[in-house]
């Protein structure tokens, strides 16, 4: 492929994203600094995902928060396809959904879609995606969320509750419209062209409107979910939509729970993580010290560094002193590498204890039809 040519589908993302494209593209919106101070003035502040363009896109986020002053209240929804353990791309949209949660003390609802991934992946199978979900549960909960206003929904357990949705959905879909969308053939299965409809049920669990928080590739789905959503007499859900992160290789691509080496995992061990990192994470570096010293590093390509950005540095004036440092030289890539690995076991250190307490808690968590 061209280097100025990319992918984002829901199930295939390549290349190097243009986001000012994707967004035209999709037929998004940009988030504009106007609606960053709506969001500021409802929330008290602007979390460093917002302020660093981590989510950078929504769809009718201006309105549901104009709706939200005028007393309308929403809930939140986001989820995850079980095709393996959880890692720490996936957590971004989960952290944020979070802050949401208590910034607008909403209920929310994770989707499971073990029947998703199952159909999508050649070798998987349902026990396994199953098991996947429930493990992916366990990194979820792992995060905070508020036990009496968080639902985990399973798709093939909670069948019950989605499936009258989902065929409100499903009858106002036509094939052609998923076709295009998402480029089937006459070879897709046909759990794959249903899926959509499952995808859509939570959107309209509740009486009320939805926002969706997630990574950039599910926009398709919930484009013909606002497209339905008026015909079957339901609010559009509102999205707000984050970056693809970027794999440990490099940029290019989503990080895959698929490619062992290019992934930290949140059970990762800080030997493991400290592996990865300083033998596969991509640098922006020079190829000797001395070029390192005299022409600097490049921070917009290395992940290392894009990484504290993304995830693990929340403190604006840290990351703009390591910034400058690599960009100027001064700071090494080894240097750098070594201050994400103390990051990320430091993180991954309290969030593993917490995963370890989330099990007798997962009970709580899940729905009940
Ligand atoms: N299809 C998503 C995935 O593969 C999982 C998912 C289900 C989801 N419902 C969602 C993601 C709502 C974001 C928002 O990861």
């Amino acid at each position: 492929m061209p280097s100025d040519e990319f992918i984002v589908t829901p199930w295939h993302v390549e290349g190097d994203i243009d986001y000012d494209k994707l967004i035209k593209q999709f037929g998004t919106e940009k988030i504009t600094d106007p609606l960053l101070k709506k969001i500021e003035k409802a929330t008290g502040e602007i979390h460093f995902m917002l302020r660093r363009g981590i989510f950078f896109s929504h769809r009718d986020l201006g309105r549901l928060l104009d709706e939200y002053e005028k007393g309308k209240k929403f809930f939140l929804y986001t989820g995850r396809g079980p095709s393996g353990h959880t890692h720490i791309g996936h957590l971004v949209p989960w952290v944020f959904a979070k802050w949401l949660q208590e910034k607008f003390d909403t209920n929310i609802y994770f989707q499971l879609t073990d029947d998703e991934k199952f159909f999508a992946k050649q070798d998987l199978t349902l026990e396994q995606t199953k098991n996947f979900a429930y493990e992916n549960a366990l990194d979820f909960i792992a995060l905070g969320f508020k036990p009496d206003k968080t639902k985990i929904i399973i798709n093939t357990k909670n069948i019950k509750t989605l499936y009258p949705i989902a065929a409100e959905v499903a009858k106002k879909t036509n094939f052609s419209n998923t076709k295009a969308v998402f480029g089937f053939t006459n070879e897709t299965n046909i759990g794959m062209i249903f899926y959509t409809s499952l995808q859509s049920a939570p959107c309209f669990i509740e009486d009320r409107p939805v926002l969706i928080p997630l990574g950039v590739d599910q926009d398709p789905h919930f484009r013909i979910t606002r497209d339905v959503a008026p015909r079957i007499g339901r609010p559009k859900p509102a999205l707000i939509h984050n970056i693809m992160i970027p794999s440990l290789a490099g940029p290019g691509g989503k990080m895959s729970a698929s490619d062992e080496s290019g992934t930290i995992y949140t059970t990762d061990s800080p030997e493991a993580v400290k592996k990865k990192i300083n033998k596969y994470a991509f640098s922006g570096g020079q190829p000797t010290v001395e070029e390192h010293r005299k022409i600097g590093g490049n921070p917009d390509v290395d992940v290392s560094y894009q990484y504290l950005r993304i995830f693990f540095e929340p403190d604006d004036k840290k990351l703009k002193v390591i910034h400058d440092d690599y960009k100027s030289g001064k700071l090494l890539t080894g240097e750098l590498k070594a201050i994400l690995i103390e990051k990320v076991n430091a993180f991954l250190k309290s969030h593993q204890e917490e995963r370890e307490k989330a099990k007798s808690q997962l009970d709580k968590f899940l729905f009940e039809d």
